[in-house]
């Protein structure tokens, strides 16, 4: 369990670094005020994305950067992390099933590495910086993109591995209804979406009872179109990070040095 403390760790910087099946993406961050202290950089995810070849250019995308050697690295990926290593792997290539992606990143880069959900780590930022920032009780964060990723935060600490966006709901996994990218495969207007939404949410919000939900992702910067639309007795907010999250979080739990467990 990870307590989210204000500011987040001694140290006042850190590398964030996201993993997503078609981009990886880094930028430094400042810790004191979450955001990114340079223009973020992003290399195309080499395919297939095989663990080896993944390190090998997120050593590339660290090595264009000028960063003093022992500052910390945290790295999002799309999988259940325990103990930095990947234990599923539902958007993602199989072979990272079993890999330790902390060591396997940390051996590529020669630096200090933690790995962490990616949702957990957007959802840390929420809960450091953003959204959920000062909210007591049950914080739920849901991101929605080519998966549905979970974060929870009790109390300010961080209940790891969530994967709520694997609930099954009428029959199906959730994210293969919800997630945004079914919106685009299945070209859904916002309405159609909504109704999934509205059934997904619902759902969750009467198995966790949460006090607040907060919508990350992508799509959430078009939050006009979907979250009005839904009618929930738990009140819902767009995240305020946005894409930022993943990296800003993951930089400050490397930071903290420890991992999620
Ligand atoms: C994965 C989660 C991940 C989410 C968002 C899901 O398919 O199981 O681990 O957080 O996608 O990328």
């Amino acid at each position: 369990m990870t307590h989210a403390t204000y500011p987040p760790a001694a140290e006042t910087g850190a590398f964030g670094i996201d993993i997503g099946g078609s981009g990886i993406k880094g930028a430094p961050v400042d810790l004191v005020v979450g955001e990114f202290s340079a223009d973020r950089v992003r290399i195309p995810t080499p395919q297939p994305a095989t663990p080896d070849a993944v390190a090998a250019t997120v050593a590339r995308l660290v090595d264009s950067f000028d960063l003093s050697h022992d500052l910390p690295i945290g790295v999002t990926f799309p999988a259940v992390i325990q103990h930095g290593i990947a234990r599923s792997a539902a958007n993602v290539d199989d072979s990272w099933i079993g890999t330790d992606v902390s060591r396997v990143i940390a051996e590529a880069t020669g630096r200090r590495v933690l790995a962490v959900n990616d949702a957990d780590a957007a959802g840390y930022a929420e809960t450091l910086y953003g959204a959920a920032r000062g909210h007591d009780g049950v914080v739920l964060v849901v991101t929605l993109g080519t998966g549905i990723g979970s974060c929870l935060v009790v109390d300010g600490t961080l209940v790891p591995n969530t994967e709520l966006g694997h609930l099954e709901v009428d029959g199906h996994d959730a994210e293969s209804r919800a997630a945004d990218s079914a919106r685009e495969r299945e070209d859904l207007d916002w309405e159609q979406w909504a109704e999934r939404l509205q059934r997904y949410f619902r759902v969750v919000e009467d198995l966790l009872w949460p006090d607040l939900i907060v919508v990350g992702g992508g799509v959430s910067k078009k939050h006009d179109h979907f979250l009005p639309l839904l009618d929930l007795r738990t009140p819902i907010v767009p995240a305020t990070l946005r894409n930022a999250a993943g990296i800003v979080g993951a930089a400050a739990l490397a930071a903290r040095g420890t991992h999620l467990d």
